[in-house]
């Protein structure tokens, strides 16, 4: 053991010549042998970055095959992965080891969590995705907008719930807070949310937004964070075509709003909006966007939101929350340095966790400008 050591701080010692590292070193090598795991940890990351063999295979650069390529000003292709994906070893190296052509292994918590923490988007895999054993064909429309799908057309393993049953009873039955909590429950709020039962200033209605712009003019919008895609199929009703991004937080979302005959978009709030400038008639969002989200970040979204509407697009931002003086001191400046006209600007109490909180909503209705959008 102590010769291991020995030859160990032998080693380290021509690996650095930083008089800091060596100094910690000596100090480290005094007490223990703690500098194996440390001097492996070196030798991989400056030698050869140990990633899976999948996943070079995907990211490594790809010859074209019928040469240079005018489009690409490129000879290959570069298949791209979140930034973090590398650093998430440990993770990344479990997400990537299955059998080539075969089943990928069910493992939906551990591709969320390397989602989440950054390695967006996720590598791809050559495998197939574990699906429900007795999967059924969706309801057909107009009966799938408002119907509870099958229980059989989800894999379960991911989530508290076994079944819609349970996720539509959990507001009730449980304690502990669940993103969305009473979502899955189409009889309930759900049912009534943007339709005119409004009980504040807050709650605008989906008629009254539509209102603002010429007849037939808001057509195809996104809504960011939409929880079982009720806004979609409320649009829908009206012949507007949206897009619902969710994440599966402890509930097949995605699958429950594809069940309702709406596109789910499976992308995190930090991705860049994956369409083009100036294309969407209008993005809304509720209860996502707020003070959990770091302000820097927050700052890029909205700019990034303005970037895909087309000019006279709407950003309806819908009881956004955060706590006292955050509103006036950042939250309405940030706001306001993007450029966006106000058409509606809404500010109430949010009293569900007690007054002394002094939590705030504000409830927007935000145009881009027709002209003049630099
Ligand atoms: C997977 O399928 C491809 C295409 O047929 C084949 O070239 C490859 O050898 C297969 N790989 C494995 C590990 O079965
Ligand atoms: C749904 O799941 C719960 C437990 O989560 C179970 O008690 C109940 O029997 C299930 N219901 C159906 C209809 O499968
Ligand atoms: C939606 O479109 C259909 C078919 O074009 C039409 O019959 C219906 O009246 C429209 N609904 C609304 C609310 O505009």
């Amino acid at each position: 053991m102590e010769f291991t050591c020995n030859i160990l701080f032998f080693l380290l010692l021509l690996l650095s010549s930083n008089l800091l590292t060596l100094f910690i070193s000596t100090t480290f090598y005094s007490s223990s042998c703690s500098l194996n795991s440390q001097l492996q940890t070196t030798a991989a990351t400056v030698d050869e970055p140990d990633l899976p063999s999948e996943f070079v295979a995907f990211t490594s650069p790809q010859k074209l095959p019928l040469g240079f390529n005018r489009n690409f000003d490129s000879e290959e292709i570069l298949p791209s992965v979140g930034s973090s994906c590398t650093i998430l070893q440990r993770d990344l190296r479990r997400y990537m080891s299955y059998q080539v052509n075969g089943s990928c292994p069910d493992d939906e918590l551990l591709s969320q969590k390397l989602l989440l923490k950054g390695c967006e988007p996720l590598p791809r895999r050559r495998c197939r995705p574990s699906a429900p054993r007795h999967a059924v064909e969706p309801l057909p429309l107009p009966d799938c907008l408002w119907t509870t799908p099958s229980d059989a057309s989800v894999v379960w393993s991911a989530y508290t719930c076994k079944n819609y049953t349970c996720l539509i009873n959990r507001g009730r039955d449980q304690k502990g807070f669940d993103d969305c909590k009473d979502c899955f429950d189409l009889g309930g709020r759900e049912s009534r949310r943007w339709t005119g039962h409004a009980a504040s200033n807050l709650d605008f209605t989906i008629d009254e937004v539509l209102a603002t712009k010429p007849p037939g003019t808001v057509r195809i919008g996104l809504d960011i964070g939409g929880g079982v895609a009720t806004f979609a199929v409320r649009m829908r009703e009206r012949n507007v075509t949206i897009l619902t991004s969710s994440m599966n937080l402890n509930g097949p979302f995605n699958n429950f709003i594809a069940a309702r005959g709406v596109v789910p978009l499976y992308v995190s709030i930090s991705q860049r909006l994956p369409f083009f400038d100036n294309t969407l008639d209008i993005i809304h969002s509720m209860h996502v966007l707020s003070n959990w989200i770091p302000t820097q970040l927050l700052h890029f979204m909205v700019f990034d939101i303005y970037r895909v509407l087309r000019p006279g697009g709407l950003f309806w931002l819908d009881h956004f929350f955060c706590v006292g003086d955050e509103l006036e001191n950042v939250y309405t400046p940030l706001i306001e340095s993007v450029g966006f006209r106000k058409v509606q600007w809404e500010v109430g109490r949010k009293l569900d966790r007690g007054e002394e909180l002094n939590e705030m909503y504000l409830s927007a209705l935000l145009e881009k400008p027709l002209n003049n959008s630099w």
